[in-house]
């Protein structure tokens, strides 16, 4: 993992120092509203319906056991006892007092964690894969170029005020976990018939009012030209992105309006200008990078025989067994699996985690884990590094501290924004949606029988819970002040990205969970042996769902 050297830990301490003078003086009277709001969002404040929102940077979405201790203290002291984590990895407080937001960033920074750029117009939190470096399908490991990113883009003058936000999100695998098709960049590490490393480079990927699907400019990129490729997309779209049009500044609407080759050639002449400054990388700065993940201390561990061992315990425990093949990952060091905490349990809002579970996982990662978390897009906890003859205990204290569901890919797995509860750009409310469909969909044997099935909810058109790439997605809209909500079928957030068509006019609330119901036994009846969802969907279209919802619902 990344540590700050002085460098970084003084200018993190003077950027709070230097939001806490903001903050004085707003409160004070002596900035107004205008003036601060550019320097709380470079800050990751937003100002919400019912209190401001705080989000904490997770890079790539790597935290030790200190940093989940600290977070679990800032949650009690200055919040409501939880927080939540979020599709693109970060952390977020929804309950913090706004003058007392520049303490909880000093107690961040002692922690070596800030919500620098969390917000704003400027290159937003790195993010891959949350089985980065240890991944048994892994091709190249994506996080000391995660770091490189990230190092080179925090505080980079020139794309500070970008004309809008802007997300990078990096892959090492042929299996995406990053949704890297539906970042403003998408980066696939990949190695060539000469075993060089280098990436794909998808451009202009995003979810909100606009859904598109990114564009290949790059099938191999060399890994020392990343930084100087990236500064040349980035100042092709800060020099040609549109500024007069909120809804039209983001990096998609420039790659769609300009047509893809038209703006991959555009990268490539401003490259040429680039590509050969000091920004280039070396030997050095790779392997600098690289220093920070090195392998943990794995014992040599004799995989058949840990596995013997653990097939026995699972033969006496059904429920051991059952949360083994679902929330456990294969690892590509022998004797050691990577494990799924479930932050979706009925009843608790998709991603929410309490101070008490925090210090839970801190516990948990420094027993079997070499003391680190990660945070998923998909809004869970991993534990990249356990022992195959630790699982069993660590499945029993899973289960008591609330974590053991075993859904991860499942109905029940899904994603969900904060909605109405919180966001005050919400159409309609999603956590009592998504807590209606836990309930309703409680029977894991039921869940298991349906197989992977991506559900996510927005609370509107932002899909800040992606509902576009759900195999099921919902979402909010407002039909003359009520709250109601679109379907939408056939999404897909892995290598296959897709997005999702609607299914036609929206439901109430009350009718959610029985037209979920409805497509779920649509599938059940048409599939054919091992058919998944969505390969089902693809067979027989969207019509036979609809026909099914909506003959009954008329
Ligand atoms: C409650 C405070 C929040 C506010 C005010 C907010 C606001 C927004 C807005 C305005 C957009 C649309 C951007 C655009 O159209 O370009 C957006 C997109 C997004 N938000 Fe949020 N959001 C909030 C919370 C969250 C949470 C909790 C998550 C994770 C669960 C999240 C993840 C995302 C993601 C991944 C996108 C990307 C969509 C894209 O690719 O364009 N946001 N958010
Ligand atoms: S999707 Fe809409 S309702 Fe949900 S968090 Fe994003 S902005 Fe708010």
């Amino acid at each position: 993992m990344y540590v700050y050297d002085d460098y970084d830990h003084k200018i993190i301490n003077e950027r709070v120092a230097q939001f806490r003078s903001q903050t004085e003086r707003y409160l004070e009277g002596k900035l107004k509203e205008e003036e601060f709001l550019p320097l709380r969002l470079q800050n990751g404040l937003y100002v919400q319906r019912l209190a401001p929102m705080l989000r904490i940077a997770v890079p790539y979405g790597m935290l030790n056991s200190t940093q989940l201790r600290k977070l679990a203290h800032i949650t009690r002291v200055y919040d409501k006892g939880y927080c939540h984590v979020t599709t693109r990895q970060n952390i977020q407080l929804n309950w913090p007092a706004l003058e007392q937001v520049p303490d909880i960033l000093a107690e961040l920074a002692e922690v070596e964690m800030h919500a620098v750029q969390s917000s704003g117009n400027c290159i937003r939190n790195v993010t891959s894969d949350q089985f980065a470096g240890v991944a048994k399908d892994e091709v190249v490991d994506p996080r000391p170029y995660c770091e490189i990113v990230r190092q080179w883009s925090t505080f980079h003058p020139e794309f500070a005020f970008l004309p809008r936000k802007f997300k990078i999100a990096v892959s090492g695998t042929e299996e995406d976990r990053a949704a890297i098709y539906f970042h403003d960049i998408g980066l696939q590490l990949i190695k060539n018939e000469k075993g060089d490393i280098g990436f794909k480079v998808i451009v202009g990927g995003g979810l909100g009012r606009t859904p598109i699907i990114g564009s290949v400019v790059r099938d191999f990129l060399p890994e020392k030209d990343v930084l100087t490729y990236l500064e040349a997309i980035l100042r092709v779209y800060n020099l040609n992105g549109r500024r007069d049009n909120k809804y039209k500044a983001r990096i998609k609407i420039l790659v769609k309006s300009m047509g893809v080759e038209a703006f991959a050639a555009a990268v490539e002449a401003q490259w040429e200008h680039v590509r050969d400054t000091q920004t280039r990388l070396t030997d050095k700065e790779i392997s600098r990078a690289k220093s920070f993940f090195t392998e943990p201390a794995y014992d040599t561990i004799d995989e058949q025989q840990s596995l013997a061992l653990l097939q026995a315990e699972a033969e006496n425990n059904k429920a051991f067994a059952r949360w083994l093949k679902q929330n456990v990952q294969d690892h590509r060091v022998d004797g050691y699996r990577s494990v799924t905490l479930s932050l979706k349990p009925v009843g608790i809002p998709p991603g929410d985690v309490s101070d008490k579970q925090l210090e839970a996982i801190a516990d948990l990662a420094d027993r079997y884990s070499f003391g680190e978390v990660r945070s998923t897009h998909e809004q869970n906890v991993v534990l990249a590094d356990v022992k195959v003859s630790d699982l069993y205990d660590l499945w029993a204290a899973l289960k008591q501290a609330g974590f053991a569901t075993a859904n991860i890919g499942t109905l029940t797995d899904m994603i969900c924004c904060p909605g109405g509860d919180y966001c005050s750009l919400a159409n309609a409310k999603s956590i009592p949606v998504a807590e209606e469909l836990q309930r309703e969909f409680d029977d894991l044997d039921y869940l298991y029988d349906l197989g992977d099935i991506d559900l996510n909810i927005s609370g509107c058109m932002n899909a800040c819970g992606h509902h576009h790439i759900g195999h099921i997605g919902i979402l909010g809209v407002d039909k003359r002040g009520d709250e109601f909500y679109q379907v939408q079928l056939g999404g897909s957030q892995r290598y296959d990205a897709k997005l999702a068509k609607v299914l036609g006019p929206s439901f109430s609330r009350s009718e959610v969970s029985s037209v979920i119901r409805k497509i779920v036994e649509t599938y059940v009846a048409q599939r054919i042996e091992g058919e998944s969802f969505l390969s089902c969907y693809e067979r027989i279209g969207i019509g036979a769902f609809k026909e099914q919802v909506y003959v009954k619902a008329s």
